[in-house]
């Protein structure tokens, strides 16, 4: 999403290395006189000019200094040169992270969960549009409140499903959605659906404390994929401050067929929900990684 420019350079500063002008993407920036100058009217707004820039001399006053600021920990906001991590560290983590479904019932502050959604910001965003938006559940009321929702949908749903004749209808013109779900999860979610009802036992939210609703604003060209991605960071930071985490897709299902739940959590219509990420601390302990499926991976030359 292309933007006013927001870049100063200040003149006294720059020393013409040109640097700055090599990285624009936009071709926002040229050498005038000797100087780096701002000639064109449209920006990326990323930044890269300003973190490059050895005097210091730009800024980009759409970037807010305060993203980069966390409450719960002390964040090293120096850049990392290529190749000066650990990867089998961070390798690690990213096998380490699973998917919880047996949450404590033990609070997540309030603070963690404000920097878990910044965390998500540093994630990238097609055009740098960063219109995701981060709705913070604090409360195990709070996730029941969406949890309602969502199962009054699937109890509606499950209702149509239930109608053979709707459903072999809607295939004969070509809508198959219905009776693949009948197929496929019908007999899973009312179970769930029932046994929430008999003992309270949470399958959709795994008795999660906490969540983040991951959603974006209008006008993004790549919505699903910057959420996805930021949700990614999410999980993998949950995991490194000792929180188990889960993605609940049955949730963002619901929240896809019927726009009014978002409301429910206070999220306005114009926004569209991709993700919805359950927090907490996990009961689980595991002994080892969980590993993976073999892949395909090829490859092609010429
Ligand atoms: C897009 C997406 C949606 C998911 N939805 C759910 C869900 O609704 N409920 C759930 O328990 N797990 C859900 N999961 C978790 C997957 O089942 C899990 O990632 C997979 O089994 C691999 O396990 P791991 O995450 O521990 O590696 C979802 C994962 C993804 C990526």
């Amino acid at each position: 999403m292309l933007e006013k420019v927001t870049t100063t350079i200040n003149q006294d500063l720059c020393t013409g290395c040109g640097l700055c002008v090599q990285l624009c993407p936009m071709r926002t920036l040229a050498m005038m006189d000797g100087k780096a100058a701002v000639i064109g009217d449209l920006s990326l707004n990323c930044g890269h000019c300003a973190a490059i820039c050895p005097e210091g001399a730009i800024t980009v006053a759409a970037i807010d200094e305060d993203m980069s600021k966390f409450a719960s920990f002390q964040a090293d906001q120096n850049w990392l040169p290529y190749g000066d991590f650990d990867t089998a560290q961070l390798v690690r983590l990213m096998a380490s992270r699973r998917s919880c479904r047996n949450f404590k019932d033990k609070p997540v502050d309030e603070s963690t969960l404000q920097d878990l959604a910044r965390i998500g910001c540093t994630a990238p965003s097609a055009t740098n549009s960063q219109l995701w938006t981060f709705t913070i559940l604090p409360t195990r009321e709070a996730v029941l409140t969406l949890a309602k929702g969502v199962r009054d949908f699937y109890l509606k749903l499950n209702s149509m499903a239930e109608k053979r004749v709707l459903r072999l209808a809607l295939r004969l013109i070509g809508k198959r959605e219905l009776d693949d779900y009948y197929k496929g999860y019908y007999e899973f979610v009312k179970e769930g659906l029932a046994e929430f009802d008999r003992s309270g036992i949470d399958r959709l939210f795994h008795s999660a404390p906490a969540a983040i609703v991951v959603g974006c604003k209008r006008g993004a060209s790549l919505p699903k994929e910057d959420v996805l991605l930021a949700c990614q960071n999410i999980l993998l930071a949950a995991h490194s401050m000792g929180l188990g985490s889960c993605l609940i897709g049955m949730a963002v299902e619901a929240m896809k067929n019927d726009r009014k739940i978002q409301q429910l959590i206070g999220i306005p219509p114009e926004e569209t929900i991709y993700s919805v990420v359950a927090l907490g601390y996990s009961k689980e302990k595991y002994k080892r990684q969980a590993g993976r499926k073999a892949a395909v991976v090829r490859r092609f030359e010429s």
